[in-house]
């Protein structure tokens, strides 16, 4: 089955997962269209995409909650599938703001829903986070593993799962993949697009990739006596253009097929906070400070995916090392102190301002003036 001309909405397509999706789909043959508020990201990437796909990018301007542009964004375009990633992620905040997280991540999928359903689109995949299994008993983690979420968050992700299990059911016609990701980190090989928080990053390799570029002091590594070889926290980091290629993979098998289907996407190895450390010093050159500090909260020892339901049904698997994770990350982070913010005008008017902001009035402006 050919890609060309098939469109694939990416609702919060311009933020960390989004854009790098928004590459693996444009290199696939696919026409990818972003809807974003821009409340977690920056419409600079949208010239980024464009600049490194050749081409003008699409996106809409607009929030999933409002289920009637949604639709009207589905049918201008005559999207085939949609890709889910709008949502909050901050575990910490969802603890303190539950609401904002089961408004905007539950009632915004089901807003996106109920579009889709008007707009005679029934083709989904969900973003979901392998927060749904909690503190698992056994390691790797496959599919069956029982969903046990310990956070607003968790929960949050758990109950849209549960939305489009229930619709699928309801109506058969629905096809439905939901990915459970592990640790997405790393960026594109070319540095222009990666991860930029607000703020103090919460998750390690943004925290890292800041202590090496110098605009944090030290890393603290939360736990040194856990049940693991070196005593830290062991993780599935997987590469974003992995993850990214995995959405791929998921799409054809929901356009291919008429099933659905809930996989892991991860390596299948783990790693520990030192390993992450010492990974990057080698990719950067760099000694990264750190200190010991208490156990995180929340945080479990080790974690990592039984990855081979992804491989049957997806034919995908995670091909890239910690070392590439690394070195992309460093290489986003270098070429770009401050991430999308503080662009010096210049290094707009070196990229191509390809790309087109259409505003919810209809109205359309370059993205680099948004
Ligand atoms: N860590 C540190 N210092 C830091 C930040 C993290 O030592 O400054 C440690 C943590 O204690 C943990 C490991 O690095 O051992 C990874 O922590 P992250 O915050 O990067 O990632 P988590 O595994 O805690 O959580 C991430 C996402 C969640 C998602 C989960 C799924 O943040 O949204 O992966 O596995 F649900």
């Amino acid at each position: 089955m050919t890609a060309f001309n098939q469109t694939v909405l990416l609702t919060g397509g311009a933020g960390y997962i989004g854009s790098h999706t928004f590459m693996a789909l444009s290199d696939a043959g696919f026409t990818p269209v972003i809807l974003d508020d821009f409340s977690n990201s920056h419409p600079a990437v949208l010239d980024r995409l464009a600049h490194l796909t050749g081409q003008r990018v699409l996106c809409e301007r607009g929030s999933v909650i409002d289920t009637g542009f949604v639709a009207q964004v589905i049918r201008r375009h005559q999207c085939v599938a949609v890709i889910h990633f709008a949502g909050f992620k901050a575990v910490g905040e969802s603890v303190q703001q539950p609401l904002k997280y089961y408004h905007n991540n539950v009632g915004g999928l089901v807003s996106v829903l109920q579009a889709m359903q008007t707009a005679g689109c029934q083709s989904i995949v969900f973003s979901s986070s392998a927060t749904v299994y909690g503190d698992p008993d056994n390691v790797p983690i496959t599919e069956q593993c029982p969903c046990a979420p310990e956070s607003p968050y968790a929960h949050t992700k758990l109950m849209c799962e549960d939305i489009l299990t229930s619709l699928r059911a309801s109506d058969p016609a629905w096809r439905v993949g939901i990915l459970r990701y592990f640790n997405p980190v790393g960026a594109h090989p070319s540095g222009l697009i990666g991860e930029d928080p607000d703020g103090i990053p919460n998750n390690l390799m943004p925290y890292v990739t800041q202590v090496a570029v110098g605009r944090r002091d030290k890393l603290n590594v939360f736990g040194n006596d856990y049940p693991t070889p070196d005593g830290t926290g062991i993780r599935d980091y997987l590469h974003v253009t992995d993850l990214a290629e995995g959405h791929v993979a998921a799409v054809r098998a929901l356009l291919a097929r008429h099933d659905s289907f809930t996989v892991n996407l991860g390596t299948g190895e783990g790693t520990s906070v030192l390993g992450v450390l010492h990974a990057f010093e080698r990719a950067s050159g760099r000694p990264i400070p750190f200190e010991f500090a208490p156990r995180r909260a929340g945080d479990v020892a080790e974690y990592f995916a039984d990855v081979s339901l992804a491989k049957t049904l997806l034919n995908w698997r995670a091909l890239r090392t910690i070392d590439d994770m690394c070195r992309d990350s460093w290489h986003w982070q270098q070429s770009n102190p401050d991430g999308y913010r503080n662009m010096a005008p210049h290094d707009l008017n070196v990229l191509q301002t390809n790309s087109l902001l259409s505003n919810h009035d209809g109205s359309r402006q370059p993205a680099a003036s948004a």
